[in-house]
């Protein structure tokens, strides 16, 4: 790896310019139930993203709750082999922390149980997933519609997990006319999680337009738990801005980490009151990617590891000069030896691109019609769990929040 300039401060873009660090006490350690996260920032679950490679390569440059993808409890229960694999751990990860996904407060219960027998410290549930094969039948993004299905999920998630905090994360609502974080947040409140978390856009948005910060600060003068705010956290600096707005107890960081993990070091310099360093220049970007690379092969085996991987290159070569004639080459690589010998040729010195700090990764989206069973809104005291046809294999491939 090239040399590195002398330490320089980190970048912010024009909207950060003049947010101030944090003072001294400015900011707690978030709580959750007996957890204490200092710095109160939590990586979203993002499916085909936070498994354990990723956490652990996040958690190197920072520290935080880092969450697993969403786990569907039906492949968890009947035993399916990727489900289980993308639900582990190693003995180094501490907390761990699990993202169930059901609709079934039964299901829900006895996963919650029987990860809390494998040594889990958190488990948060999946209320806010907007892909259409879910919503419309009536799952992720939908349950909150139902506060009595979101009582008895929350119910029996908390029954099982033997004082082990359970959290929510939820979106707004479905779209502009039918906003349920208000009532859902009340109700898991009442039912003894330990914290909600907001992605605030409803499921209409999907990943359109800027989040509703707004919608966090009024979720939190409305409960007694802490709040977590989640949407648009690109720089460390849009934490603070996010916290100081809202009010709320910690932040949720999901696409400004994408090919960016050591944004969880900048967040605990800025939390600490320290100007954050200089993000990585291409080669050291480069050697980033090669160990997690390494690990995902690890964890998944070649094969799948390299497919995975494609996409990574994209992330982590954003925005630097002739990125795309570099990802072009990035794609076809199907070995760590090509995935190094891939960046040959490369400016190791080339400072990270200004360009690439808010630069959407993962999912933009447009906004969508949100698809919910017929009949759905007809009995919204019904507390029936919808059922769920699609088979856990199918669930994976959703990429779903
Ligand atoms: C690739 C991808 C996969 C996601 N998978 C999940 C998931 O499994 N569970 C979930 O609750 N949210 C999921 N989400 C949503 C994120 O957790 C987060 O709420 C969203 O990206 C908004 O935060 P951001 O603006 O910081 O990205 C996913 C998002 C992305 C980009």
């Amino acid at each position: 790896m090239e040399a590195s300039s002398a330490p320089q401060p980190g970048l912010r873009s024009e909207v950060n310019r003049d947010v101030p660090l944090a003072r001294p006490g400015e900011f707690a350690p978030l709580a959750v139930g007996p957890l204490r996260v200092w710095p109160p920032v939590v990586l979203a679950p993002m499916a085909g993203v936070t498994n354990y490679p990723f956490r652990t390569l996040c958690r190197r440059f920072g520290a935080g709750l880092y969450v697993s993808e969403m786990i569907t409890a039906r492949g968890y229960l009947n035993g399916n082999r990727r489900t289980v694999l993308l639900a582990s751990s190693r003995e180094d990860e501490s907390p761990r922390s699990v993202q169930v996904y059901s609709s079934d407060p039964k299901d829900a219960g006895e996963m919650v149980a029987r990860l809390v027998d494998d040594g889990v410290h958190h488990v948060d549930i999946n209320f806010g997933c907007p892909v259409r094969k879910v919503t419309s039948h009536g799952g992720g993004a939908a349950i909150p519609v139902k506060p009595r299905l979101v009582a008895a999920l929350a119910r029996s998630m908390v029954a099982n997990a033997r004082g082990v905090p359970v959290t929510i994360k939820m979106r707004k609502g479905v779209d502009d006319t039918l906003l349920t974080y208000r009532e859902a947040g009340r109700v898991a409140q009442e039912e003894g999680v330990a914290a909600v978390g907001l992605h605030a856009r409803t499921a209409a948005q999907h990943y359109s337009g800027e989040a509703d910060w707004s919608a966090i600060g009024d979720l939190k003068s409305r409960l007694s738990i802490p709040v977590l705010g989640n949407g648009d956290i690109w720089e460390s600096f849009d934490a603070l801005r996010m916290m100081r707005e809202t009010g709320c107890d910690g932040v949720i960081v999901g696409r400004g980490c994408l090919g960016r993990p050591w944004l969880f070091r900048e967040l605990v310099q800025a939390f600490d009151g320290r100007e954050p360093e200089r993000a990585p220049n291409l080669g050291e970007v480069r050697e980033i990617l090669l160990e997690h690379a390494q690990a995902l092969v690890e964890f998944f085996g070649e094969v799948t590891a390299m497919q995975q991987v494609r996409k990574w290159c994209a992330w982590y070569t954003k925005g630097f000069r002739n990125s795309s004639y570099l990802r072009e080459r990035l794609q076809r690589v199907s070995s760590l030896a090509e995935l190094e010998a891939g960046f040959e040729g490369i400016d190791a010195a080339e400072s990270f691109p200004p360009s690439a700090l808010r630069a959407h990764r993962g999912k933009s989206g447009r906004s969508q019609k949100v698809s919910l069973p017929l009949g759905y809104l007809d009995d919204l005291e019904d507390a029936t769990p919808p059922c769920e046809l699609f088979d856990a294999a199918e669930a994976e491939a959703l990429e779903g929040g």
